[in-house]
Order: C-alpha cells, then structure tokens, then sequence
C-alpha cells in the first residue's frame, strides 16, 4: 500500500488535535451544504458552463477575485489565531496553542497572504479591466487563461488541504534551508509547500505570456502605446516582471526539492553545498514579485500625463489619416468596441478640425 499511498497513512488525520480537526469538521460541512444548495436550487450547469469553463476574461477575473476572498478569510483566521495566542500567551502561560501549530499558522498565512491574496486579486483585476481598456474581445489565449486560474485555485486547494491531512510548513513563508530541508523539517508540510507553489507558479508565469502577449500584439487599431491608459502600462510592467522572476522561484523551489528528495546538497552547508544561495535566489525572486503585484493598484491611481497640444494634435493628424477599419480587415480581429472607437475616431476629427 506503502507504493500507492506513500506517507499517508491514518496518522496523517489531526485525530488527536482538536483545533485543526473541528475546523475540518466545519470546513466540510460548509463545503457539503454549498455543494447541496447548488444542486438543489439547479445552478449547476450555469456555474460550469459560464464559470468554471469559461474563457471569458470577466468571468476568469471574477473567479481570480472570488478566490482571493475566500483565501483571505482564511488567512485573516489564521491571523486572529496568530494574534489570539500572542495575547495569551504572557508570563508563565503558554497559550491556546502549541508551538508547532504556532509555526505551521503563521507559515501558511503569509504563503496564503502573498500568493493566494495579493497576487489572485491583481491577476484578477488585470483580467477584468486590461482587455476592456485595450478594446479587444478577450486576451490573446483564453484557454491558457482558464488554464492559469485553475492551476492558481490547485495550489491554493493543496496549501488548505495541509489542514486537513498531514501538516504544513513551519519554516516562515520562504522556506529557508536549513530549516526546510529534510534533516530539519521531516514532515510532509514543506513538500505541501514546494508542490503548491510550483503548481500556481506555473500558472502565474501562464498568465504573463498572455497578458505581455495581448498588450504587445492584439491592442485594438489606433491604441497606440500612447494612447494606452496607465494601467494598461503598469500591468506590462507587471507582467514582464513576473516573466523575469517567476522562472528564478520555480528553478529555486525545484533545487530544494532535489535536496530533499535525492540529497543534492545545493542549500546544505554540511553537504557542501550553501544556504545563502537559497537567500539570493529567493529574494530575486522575491523583489520583483512584490514589485509587480504593487505596481498596478498604486500606479492605477495617476492620471496619464497630459501631453502637449501639439503632441496631441501630431497624434490626432497620424490617427485621422489611418484607412478606416472594417469588420473583416485582418487588423481589426478580436476588437469588439468598434463603435466606441468609430465614436471616439469621428469625434476626435470633429474637435481636431477647427484647430
Ligand atoms: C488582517 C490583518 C492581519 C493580521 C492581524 C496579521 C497578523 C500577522 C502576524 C501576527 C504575523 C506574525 C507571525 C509571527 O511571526 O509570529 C504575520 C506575519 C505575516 N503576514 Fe500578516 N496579518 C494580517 C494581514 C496580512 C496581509 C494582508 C498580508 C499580505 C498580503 C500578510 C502577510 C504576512 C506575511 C508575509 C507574514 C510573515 C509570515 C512568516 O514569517 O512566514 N498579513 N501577520
């Protein structure tokens, strides 16, 4: 059995731990009476069908942010909890919780916290509002979208699973070696970790190709880089980053994950290897990942720059003068704003001709 099931075995169930197994309790009922309720009220079919299957960019949005929430409120628990027991635990007394399930807290609510909070609601706002501002139909690979929220929502499953069987990490949400390596951290929890964060990291790197791709190559005609509105821009910026970074964790991951599993000794200094290593790769990771989910909300909030008038009316001359575009022309694909931007084209020619 040992072949098929590996280290799951009963033990893995928090039968002797109270707090872990009532919340489990109560997190599968929840889960049972939502699932009876779709059943019940018919809303199946429509959930799948323009949900859950669905390519349209709003709708995978949508679910990105309905995700964020939901993990959210998992990680302000753990927060209540992480506060609850610093509150209690003065003096001789040691609290409502052990410290193992202290660690394994306050690990998985800054994991949670970072990649299944920040970085699901900015995805899901640049999915909502960047092919909108762009007047284009949808992003350059829908599926691949629907793709990416999926493998997004698998490693968020798998980090909440940890409550549930087995553990999770209690390295901190970085996992520095030597702490997370297998002399040090035995357990399953830091393999939860490194499997659930390599699945979403594939689909955060998925979602930038695709966002790089569709603000480089499928903007409507007469958006030209000028033209496109400041978030637009900061979500470039973001995606580019995101495409420089991401690459550097899943390599930096898979490296521990080689540690672990075939004693590779890259982040053991007693294997000859250094952990240092692990602190210089993560944080190249790290800083532009926090730079790219920043950079969009707080950058959203300018206005474009005002350019000159006669930047504007050289901008005006170059857009009037473009053949006008029509619904077959092979450069009009995806745009399904045709007559906003007819409106905005006739206008712009009205307001431009008097100067
Ligand atoms: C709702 C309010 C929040 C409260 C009361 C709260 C509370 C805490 C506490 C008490 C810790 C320290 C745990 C410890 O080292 O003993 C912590 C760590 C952390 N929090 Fe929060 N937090 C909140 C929201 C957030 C949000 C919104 C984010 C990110 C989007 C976040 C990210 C983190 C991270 C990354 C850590 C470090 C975890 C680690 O050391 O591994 N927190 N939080």
């Amino acid at each position: 059995m040992s072949v098929i099931f590996g280290k799951l075995t009963w033990d893995a169930i928090p039968f002797h731990d109270p707090i872990p197994l009532i919340t489990s309790a109560v997190v599968l009922v929840t889960v049972a009476a939502v699932a009876i309720l779709v059943w019940r009220k018919g809303w199946w079919p429509y959930l799948r069908d323009e949900y859950i299957t669905s390519t349209d960019h709003k709708r995978i949005g949508i679910m990105y942010i309905v995700l964020a929430l939901l993990m959210l409120v998992r990680g302000f628990a753990d927060a209540i909890m992480m506060r609850a027991q610093q509150s209690m635990a003065i003096g001789a007394s040691q609290g409502y919780l052990p410290p193992e399930h202290y660690n394994q807290i306050f690990s998985a609510h800054g994991t949670i916290m970072i990649f299944f909070v920040a970085m699901p609601f900015v995805i899901g706002f640049m999915n909502f509002v960047v092919p909108l501002q762009l007047g284009v139909r949808d992003v350059a690979f829908p599926t691949m979208n629907n793709v990416s929220f999926w493998l997004t929502a698998s490693g968020a499953l798998l980090i909440n699973l940890s409550l549930f069987i087995g553990e999770f990490a209690r390295t901190g949400w970085l996992a520095f070696p030597p702490l997370s390596e297998k002399e040090f951290s035995p357990g399953v929890g830091v393999d939860y970790y490194l499997v659930a964060l390599q699945i979403s990291g594939v689909g955060t790197v998925l979602t930038a190709v695709n966002f790089v791709t569709t603000i480089l190559k499928i903007r409507a005609p007469g958006m030209s880089y000028l033209r496109m509105p400041v978030f637009c821009w900061t979500s470039l910026a973001s995606n580019l980053l995101i495409l420089a970074a991401f690459p550097v964790l899943t390599a930096t991951l898979a490296m521990l994950m080689l540690d672990r599993y075939l004693d590779f000794h890259f982040f053991t200094n007693d294997g000859g290897g250094n952990s240092m290593l692990y602190m210089n790769l993560i944080w190249v990771w790290g800083i532009r990942k926090s730079t790219s989910s920043s950079c969009p909300p707080s950058e959203s909030t300018r206005k474009s720059p005002r350019r000159s008038r006669a930047s504007r009316c050289s901008a005006i001359a170059r857009w009037s003068s473009r053949p006008s575009p029509s619904a077959s022309s092979p450069s009009w694909s995806g745009c399904t704003t045709s007559s906003r931007w007819e409106r905005a084209r006739t206008s712009t020619r009205s307001s431009a001709s008097p100067a």
